[in-house]
């Protein structure tokens, strides 16, 4: 697509003239590939090769609408021509992601052109590092890898360690089921999370950053690295950056395609070079980490979020999100719904909100059944609490923990029974097993949870799922034990009588 253009802008004379991007995803990538036109705005759908041409001559020469390219609301037909006009677009508060759309992720420029390290400047020569730190903790920016951990509180345990050498990290894993946002900012705009981590670096008192990643993305990896040596070109890694006497680098690990491995004790085996085992929570990694040393670990997106607060201030930052839970959020939505895609809200925004002004509702004019965030650790509620608010403890309280952002919608057709046994089956192969309630926890969930769904079912199997996931949840090692019955509590919650006709 973008050698067609290059063919076309040189053919049509129009060569350094026009400004070609390739970006990243723009979240509503199941109607890519897109194509934006700017300044006007222009969006094109499904666009294929041989429609370059006629947009270049049409379009950009010509500032005409190609009719047929423009996208047309698949339940009204109606017809937006401008990317801001697009139900999906319209109702979102792309912070993090909205820069998609205009930089070229591969160039370090386009990056440094819409503001970018300007707040990383900022923080280095106008702010000292516990001035930083008082504005992400001020900012309440909560970990958005799925635990809501304020980010400052932890930055700040590992500042205040003894030890003296420290390190940083990004958790870039993204191993949740439905989970895709933060491939999508880090794939499209490295520098923004790399910046963010420096900034981190700086106010915690770090040295060395370690980037853990997807290895399964050959886009993410090479716009990754990419981004690594362009800022140690620039010198915004390595020895004195800008000339500030802060010393910081980064190296990047890829992950071992484990689910365990996004956890954070066994992220920092894994980047130690050993297996991906989780440890007990009493060792805080903030405090004894990689290698021992004190290691703050967070989320792409929890990264991504740093340099606003430093630049806009903890004050603007506040102002958006409710109480609990500021900022804003991407989701990945997928599953039953007409739009699927990435999506950025203002915490606070309701669910009903985000499946059908954003998400256009559920195709075939079915009824939506459950909503099911946190992916195979998450939970499952029904549509009658479609308009609780996006909000860390809100969601926790009706019993959809948030997670990383996976928001998976589910039609009437859904069997909520076969639900929690796809989940149960995917943890069974995901579980490391170095702990026994959750390694025969699951095995033995799954094995009565199999039969149910085969009508095979007995009386006094829902109490014995109850009392081995009780037993699971207060002895097994790590969250992944803990909370790998969530979705089968949940669904016991909302939807037992499915479970009762099974067995029945
Ligand atoms: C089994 C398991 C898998 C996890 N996978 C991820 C992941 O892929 N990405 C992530 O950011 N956090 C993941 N976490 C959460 C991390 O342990 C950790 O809490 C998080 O990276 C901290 O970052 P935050 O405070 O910015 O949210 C996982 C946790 C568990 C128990």
């Amino acid at each position: 697509m973008i050698a067609a253009f290059e063919k076309e802008l040189e053919s049509q004379g129009l060569a350094g003239k026009v400004d070609l991007r390739a970006t990243g995803c723009h979240g509503l990538c199941e109607l890519g590939p897109n194509v934006v036109i700017y300044p006007e705005e222009i969006y094109y759908v499904h666009v294929k090769p041989e429609d370059v041409a006629e947009i270049v001559k049409e379009t950009v020469q010509g500032k005409k609408v190609v009719d047929r390219l423009v996208y047309s609301d698949p339940a009204s037909g109606e017809k937006a021509v401008h990317l801001s006009e697009i139900p999906f677009y319209k109702y979102q508060s792309r912070n993090l992601i909205g820069n998609n759309t205009r930089i070229n992720p591969s160039s370090i420029d386009d990056y440094i052109g819409i503001g970018g390290y300007a707040a990383l400047a900022k923080a280095l020569f106008g702010m000292k590092p516990e001035q930083v730190l008082d504005e992400v903790k001020k900012a309440n920016l909560r970990g958005r890898g799925g635990g809501g951990f304020p980010a400052g509180l932890k930055w700040e345990t590992t500042r205040n360690a003894p030890e003296k050498e420290k390190y940083v990290i990004v958790n870039g894993h993204e191993g949740e089921p439905g989970a895709f946002m933060d491939r999508a900012v880090f794939t499209g705009n490295p520098h923004l999370v790399l910046e963010g981590l420096i900034i981190g670096a700086y106010a915690i008192g770090a040295h060395q950053g370690f980037i853990y990643t997807r290895h399964d993305s050959k886009l993410l990896k090479q716009n990754i690295d990419r981004a690594l040596k362009q800022a140690r070109e620039n010198g915004l890694l390595g020895e004195n950056i800008l000339g500030s006497g802060f010393d910081f680098d980064v190296e990047v690990h890829f992950d071992v395609g484990i689910f365990v491995s996004g956890e954070s004790s066994a992220l920092m085996r894994s980047i130690e070079g050993k297996n991906p085992e989780p440890r007990p929570k009493y060792i805080r990694t903030s405090v004894s980490g990689i290698w021992d040393k004190p290691s703050n670990l967070n989320n792409v997106e929890t990264w991504a979020n740093v340099p606003q607060i430093i630049e806009k201030g903890a004050e603007w930052y506040t102002g958006i999100g409710t109480e609990s839970s500021k900022g804003t959020k991407m989701i990945s939505l997928s599953g039953n719904i007409v739009n699927s895609g990435v999506v950025e809200v203002p915490f606070g925004t309701t669910l009903r909100q985000i499946i059908f002004d954003i998400g256009g509702g559920i195709p075939g004019g079915k009824k939506l059944k459950a909503l099911h965030f946190g992916g195979a650790m998450g939970g499952s509620i029904p549509e009658s609490l479609i308009d609780t608010p996006l909000d860390f403890d809100a969601l926790k309280k009706v019993g959809a923990p948030m997670g990383a952002g996976a928001l998976m919608v589910m039609d009437e057709d859904t069997d909520m029974v076969e639900m929690a046994r796809f989940f149960l089956t995917f943890l069974t192969n995901e579980s490391c097993g170095k702990c026994v309630p959750c390694r025969e926890g699951i095995q033995q969930l799954l094995k009565i949870l199999t039969d149910i769904c085969k009508g095979e079912g007995k009386k006094g199997d829902i109490e014995t799922m109850e009392e081995i996931a009780d037993v699971m949840s207060a002895a097994s090692l790590c969250s992944l034990g803990k909370t790998a019955t969530d979705p089968l509590r949940g669904t016991l919650k909302y939807f037992r009588e499915e479970y009762e006709t099974n067995i029945h």
